[in-house]
């Protein structure tokens, strides 16, 4: 799908709507859902068929009802204050916007923001998102459905790091760690630690520990906060993208596109000029 256009006026209000979302976010101290919101618009994405993903779908009725989405409501509203500051922006671009912001104020990694997504008026069917009380395998198979990797699901886990599960909204209760405001590598720490912390842990959480290649990822991650932070927001980044063109990406396929094309227009005259030259 082409993406919306970018142009200088789009670019500023991003910034406004940045500078308005850092502000609602810290007064609000709605950080956490607002990054659910962010990963839950773009986490229904597949590959294959090239459907869902972020594009602000899930501030329809029919999607904010689907059982995963449970309590989501509240953060596509607090959106709607700065959609109707800047009603230029998509829903879309302004979910990941959110996001990215939520992780940098609470202490995270920057994460590359790439604006120029479009909205859909479709949402995706129900169940594409991962079920807390499976495993490893359950897992995989969500986040491949998406293109991501064992690393990607590893990195992106560390989102736990921030709020807490509710009891109305999933079944679950309490936080991962003991500062659910603050953007750090503790998701991990936690996870390693075998002592009964009272802090949560979900099915899907205890899997990272159980198969090698997630462990090896939870480990490092636990005892390399930098790491941590470099592989988030390069995973966060694709996670934002997910079956998006940016708009410079865009324009460079569509001339190497016209550029291919006009080759096989000239080689296909000099073939057949060519060819009536030696048939002559
Ligand atoms: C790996 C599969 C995942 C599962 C099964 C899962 C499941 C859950 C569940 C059950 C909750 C509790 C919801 C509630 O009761 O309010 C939750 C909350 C949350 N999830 Fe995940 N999640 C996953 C991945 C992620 C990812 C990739 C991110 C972000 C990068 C993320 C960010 C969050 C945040 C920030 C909250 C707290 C929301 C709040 O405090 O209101 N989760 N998740």
């Amino acid at each position: 799908m082409a993406p919306r256009l970018v142009d200088e006026n789009y670019l500023k209000e991003i910034e406004k709507a940045r500078r308005d979302l850092r502000a609602l976010i810290s007064s609000k101290n709605c950080a956490p859902i607002m990054l659910r919101l962010a990963w839950h618009d773009a986490g229904s994405y597949d590959a294959k068929t090239k459907t869902g993903g972020p594009d602000g779908s899930i501030r329809f009725d029919q999607e904010l009802n689907h059982k995963a989405n449970s309590g989501l409501r509240i953060a596509v509203e607090l959106c709607e204050q700065v959609k109707a500051r800047h009603p230029v922006i998509s829903y879309a671009d302004l979910y990941q916007l959110a996001g990215v912001v939520a992780v940098e104020v609470t202490g995270g990694p920057a994460i590359d923001f790439v604006p120029g997504r479009k909205d859909s008026m479709v949402s995706p069917e129900e169940g594409r998102l991962p079920d807390a009380n499976q495993g490893a395998r359950h897992l995989k198979d969500i986040f491949y459905r998406m293109g991501l990797s064992d690393k990607d699901i590893v990195a992106l886990s560390g989102g736990h790091t921030l709020g807490k599960a509710h009891p109305e909204r999933s079944g679950f209760e309490g936080a991962w760690t003991k500062e659910p405001l603050k953007f750090d590598n503790s998701y991990f720490k936690e996870l390693l630690n075998e002592s009964d912390s009272g802090l949560l842990k979900l099915p899907t959480d205890k899997a990272l520990l159980e198969d090698p290649k997630f462990r090896y990822y939870v480990e490092l991650y636990a005892k390399d906060e930098d790491a941590f932070f470099r592989d988030y927001a390069v995973s966060h980044k694709k996670l934002s993208e997910l079956g998006f063109i940016s708009p410079s990406r865009f324009a460079l396929k569509v001339a190497v596109g016209a550029i291919v094309a006009s080759a096989v227009a000239i080689l296909s005259y000099y073939y057949e000029v060519h060819r009536k030259f030696i048939l002559k």
